[in-house]
């Protein structure tokens, strides 16, 4: 049986809450943590099939032009240059859309061709003296250099902001730019391919695989009926394994060509040049107000660029439409065609730059007015969407803001410069937090087995993120049993489709499906106890109706199946759905060597229901943890001439370490939205990344008096 819900009209029914296991929420370890610290937990490169052969990828020296020859290599198994590999789904959130890319080289570093030999040390030696001729085409690869698009759909322009702010009692107008993010998880991209027949299992990194087993299938030329994908464990993705990779594909046409299974794994470096990157941006910020500081005018003007055949561009202004109210708003959306790797989806596309961004212009704002930054914010929240006027589904902005103050002590905060700690300029920064919700269709089925104890089968992932553990909560308490006797399998397109992770839908989203099936699931047992669902009571393996009480695995003279289905419906449309939360950084900056240390961080968030107070917390402190990295560290670097990434290590890509990280807390806004589903929970995983950097960048300026547009702001831009 499916119990399917699109989801059409708002579910004010919030059953969770009146469950009784009394599971759900509570801040568990993640089920999967002893078996990773303990190796036991095997990643995409770590399967050791019979007969298994390794392939190293061979790297394109020009930005652009064709690949017409490439050998001078011997004793290897196979040398292989096939255009399939070329092709791109950098997003894996296309369900039906084909690979992108033209059979050509496109940008310096893709990957053009794969060695193939018994031993990985064998195949890295002829990669490495693999000779390639090309012939080369003119490239652009400076984005400031090319006439960008402007897309349509993305600008937008209600009332006149240039009138706007010229009537302005008080306006900013300012440039910032954002270098290039690399996601850089801790797992390396890697597949290990293995044919069947006319049907090819392959073990790989993957956020949504069941999204990506139609972009193999598109890929390769065959039928999605026809590919297996595994994905149990994955380090880690930020964006970076949401579609599918060179080495995926490159793993199963060798796989093919040779018969027998193939590993190929990237590098450190590759990962750089071959992952997608978050483009960089330029934002021209305009914001107008009355004496009051009520806004009257909102201008964002956002530039990014891609691959001349890429559909994907950084969404900058993703949360500037409804973040704040006023009457005059202008957005501008362009994109340069150039020659650098291909852009995508990095932690937070959009808000994670955008919001950062405009956070601090609402910082330079707030001191042209003369007005505390967080009574500027509280002054413009908007009772409902501005211009569409659709109600918010839930808002708790003002909540996060009033509470972040009161917790964080800004009443302390001082004037810039004012605070000074031996050679250290103390300071506090506010930023508002906010990301767009989303749901996105997922299956997941439950069976509840003759002995009493369940299994939740989909094909959703678990990236680091919990999911494991949080399905088996939403599972556990609905069925009213302990979590041992709850059994999650994740990772296998042979499972239900799940919406995969992503975009901060993962946990609401496959999260709802699980939900669904053990409503059905309660519905039979129901019908077993001649009691009606809602008077059914489920705790600790026993079953409740009035006076009767019974265990489960004693009503059952077989396995009970269902299977649940969530779809986005209606209210996705009437309501305007975002996340909210505030941060908050005190930082010290050395007066005389430029040197930033972020002395305590604080988010507080509100996103619906929490599944697990645990894994909600840790996914918010890697945010505000990223956020430092927006802030002060991470850029990827492109030379100039020829485009290749120069920063394509750990060591020269800067992400925060240890050292790098203060104390930090992160507080939950107790929250519930009936228009998001029946779990009532919303997104979370990169609300905590939106904003995070404003608040170090505007902590800056109270502590040293320096505003820092060109972002990161490393010591040389302090002194
Ligand atoms: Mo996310 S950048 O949608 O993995």
């Amino acid at each position: 049986m499916t119990h399917h819900l699109k989801v059409d009209i708002p579910d004010y029914r919030n059953r969770l809450d009146d469950m009784v296991q009394g599971i759900l929420g509570k801040p568990i370890d993640r089920f999967e943590g002893p078996l990773k610290v303990a190796g036991r937990a095997t990643y995409a490169a770590e399967a050791r099939p019979v007969g298994l052969v390794y392939g190293v990828l061979v790297q394109a020296a020009i930005p652009h032009g064709k690949v017409l020859e490439v050998g001078g290599v011997t004793g290897v198994l196979a040398v292989i240059h096939d255009e399939r590999m070329l092709r791109r789904a950098a997003q894996g959130m296309a369900k039906t859309g084909p690979m992108a890319g033209p059979d050509t080289v496109d940008y310096m570093g893709q990957a053009v061709a794969l060695v193939v030999a018994e031993t990985f040390e064998a195949a890295r030696d002829a990669a490495l003296n693999l000779e390639l001729r090309y012939s080369v085409e003119a490239a652009a690869v400076n984005p400031e250099a090319v006439e960008p698009e402007f897309p349509e759909k993305k600008q937008s322009s209600h009332g006149d902001l240039d009138q706007a702010v010229k009537e302005a009692a008080f306006s900013i107008d300012n440039v910032w730019h954002t270098p290039a993010h690399a996601a850089s998880a801790m797992e390396p991209h890697a597949a290990i391919a293995e044919w069947n027949g006319d049907s090819v299992t392959i073990r790989a990194g993957m956020q949504m695989l069941s999204s990506n087993k139609l972009q193999v299938a598109d890929a390769l030329g065959i039928k999605p009926a026809q590919v297996r994908l595994l994905a149990p464990y994955v380090g880690g993705g930020f964006g970076s394994k949401l579609g599918v990779n060179a080495e995926t594909i490159a793993a199963a046409i060798a796989a093919k060509q040779l018969g027998r299974p193939v590993l190929v794994a990237l590098t450190r470096q590759q990962e750089f040049d071959l992952a997608h990157r978050r483009s960089e941006t330029r934002q021209r910020i305009r914001l107008a107000c009355d004496t009051d500081g009520k806004l009257t005018g909102i201008g964002h003007e956002a530039f990014v660029s891609n691959l001349p055949d890429e559909a994907f561009s950084e969404p900058v202004t993703q949360a500037t439409p409804f973040t704040y109210q006023a009457a005059h708003r202008q957005i501008v959306h362009g994109v340069a065609r150039v020659h650098r790797s291909c852009a995508g989806s990095v932690r937070a596309p959009g808000e994670a730059v955008g919001v950062t961004v405009f956070e601090t212009a609402m910082d330079e704002l707030a001191e042209a007015v003369g007005i505390d930054p967080v009574e500027l914010r509280l002054r413009n929240i908007p009772e409902a969407e501005p211009v569409t006027e659709r109600p918010f589904s839930s808002h708790k902005l003002a909540e996060a803001l009033r509470e972040g103050a009161e917790r964080f002590g800004w009443s302390r905060r001082k004037a810039p410069r004012e605070r000074l700690e031996g050679e250290w300029f103390v300071g506090m920064g506010v930023a508002a937090a906010v990301r767009v919700n989303m749901l996105i269709e997922s299956r997941a089925r439950v069976t509840l087995k003759a002995d009493g104890k369940a299994i939740v089968e989909t094909d959703m992932t678990d990236i680091g993120t919990g999911t494991y553990t949080i399905l088996c909560q939403i599972a556990a308490e609905m069925l009213g049993l302990a979590r041992e006797d709850v059994h999650v399998e994740l990772g296998d397109t042979n499972f239900p489709p799940a919406s995969g992770s992503g975009g901060s839908f993962g946990a609401a989203s496959s999260g709802t499906s699980v939900y669904l099936a053990c409503e059905e699931i309660r519905s039979l047992i129901a019908t077993k106890m001649g009691c009606t669902e809602e008077e059914l009571t489920l705790q600790d393996g026993m079953a409740r109706a009035g006076n009767v009480a019974q265990p489960i695995s004693q009503l059952l003279d077989g396995p009970l199946v269902a299977e649940g289905h969530v779809e986005p419906g209606n209210t996705e449309k009437t309501t305007r759905q975002a996340t909210w939360g505030s941060h908050w950084a005190e930082v010290a900056v050395n007066r005389w060597t430029g040197e930033v240390r972020v002395r305590r961080m604080m988010g507080v968030f509100a996103c619906g229901r929490v599944f697990n107070e645990k894994t909600a917390r840790s996914q918010c402190l890697g945010g505000l943890t990223f956020g430092i990295g927006i802030a002060l560290t991470e850029a990827m670097e492109h030379d100039p001439r020829d485009g290749h990434i120069v920063s394509r290590d750990l060591a020269e890509y800067h992400i925060p370490c240890h050292a790098d990280v203060p104390h930090m807390e992160v507080h939950f806004i107790e929250e519930r939205d009936a228009y998001v589903g029946p779990t009532q929970a919303k997104g979370l995983g990169e609300l905590g990344i939106c904003g995070a950097g404003a608040a170090v960048l505007n902590a800056i300026y109270n502590a040293c008096g320096v505003r820092i547009r060109d972002l990161p702001a490393t010591p040389d831009k302090l002194i």
